[in-house]
């Protein structure tokens, strides 16, 4: 999609390194974005920046931990040190796995939530005075689990709605900012560690895609495509939203 320019902008994405946000991450590279990638795994970071600078971006792979706010906040000064403030900031590091309630370990349901719903805060808070005033554009990656109760997803259930409340809090505190704060929420993404976790089996892939009207698995781009959007001119009166990108299934 080249429609959208993005051209030297500043976007970071947070669990940039693979999957849906690798997709995010490449098609504003595409655009023309400067893109930093930030993820636990030094070697996936380098590889993705990697991708990035083969589609004629410039990128920055930052291996940090969204647990750990002292290593966030290095990897965001590294980021606004090379590239300026941020344009575009997504949020979408997470963990996963399928777990019935009564046998998930308190450290187990801790870990999920303090991946996806208090490393985001940590992100977002740690961000906010290196976003464009006015003029950022800030996404969440969510789930249909913050929204829909899901068997043996009481942790990403609980981490999701607690991501889509931030969303629209910090979307009341930042408007002033003219920094506008949305969730995309994604459907079954195809070729997806998600969607490896959650559908293991043939089966279980085929009666995820029976559960959705378009009849198909969504794709990375599918995903991409709604960042690009909502950080657009054209989505300058959108904040607070949690956008579904899931061909109908919610
Ligand atoms: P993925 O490829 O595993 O993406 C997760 C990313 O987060 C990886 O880059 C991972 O890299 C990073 N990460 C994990 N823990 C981290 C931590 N503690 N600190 C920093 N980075 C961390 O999985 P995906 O399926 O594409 O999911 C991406 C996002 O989409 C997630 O927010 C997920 O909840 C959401 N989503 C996915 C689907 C789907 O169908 N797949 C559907 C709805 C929502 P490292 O291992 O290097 O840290
Ligand atoms: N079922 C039940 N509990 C599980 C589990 C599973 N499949 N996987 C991990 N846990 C529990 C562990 O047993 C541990 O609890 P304990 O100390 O009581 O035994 C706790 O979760 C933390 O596990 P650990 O492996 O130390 O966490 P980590 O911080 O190294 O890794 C995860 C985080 C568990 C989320 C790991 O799966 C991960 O890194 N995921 C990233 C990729 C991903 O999930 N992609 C999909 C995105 S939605």
């Amino acid at each position: 999609m080249s429609s959208f320019s993005f051209r030297h902008q500043h976007v970071f994405v947070s669990g940039g390194s693979s999957g849906i946000n690798l997709g995010i991450a490449k098609a504003f590279a595409r655009a023309g974005a400067h893109v930093v990638v930030m993820s636990r795994s030094a070697d996936k970071v380098a590889q993705a920046a990697a991708e990035l600078e083969a589609l004629g971006a410039q990128a920055l792979g930052l291996s940090a931990d969204v647990r750990d706010p002292a290593a966030v906040q290095a990897a965001l000064e590294q980021a606004h040190a090379r590239f300026g403030p941020i344009d575009v900031l997504v949020s979408g590091a997470a963990g996963n796995f399928i777990a019935p309630a009564k046998d998930l370990s308190p450290n187990g349901f801790k870990t999920v939530v303090d991946i996806d719903l208090n490393g985001s805060f940590h992100v977002l808070r740690l961000a906010y005075p290196m976003l464009r005033k006015p003029g950022a554009s800030v996404i969440n990656i969510s789930a249909p689990q913050g929204v829909n109760p899901t068997m043996y997803q009481v942790h990403a259930c609980a981490a999701k709605a607690g991501i889509d409340m931030m969303t629209k809090v910090l979307a009341l505190e930042w408007g002033e900012d003219g920094i506008r704060v949305n969730s995309i929420s994604p459907g079954p993404i195809g070729d997806t560690e998600g969607m490896r976790r959650l559908a293991p089996t043939a089966d279980a892939l085929e009666r995820a895609v029976s559960t959705v009207p378009l009849l198909r698995m969504g794709s990375t781009d599918d995903v991409a495509h709604m960042a690009l959007f909502l950080s657009s001119e054209l989505a300058s009166y959108v904040t607070g939203a949690i956008i579904p990108v899931d061909g109908g299934a919610a």
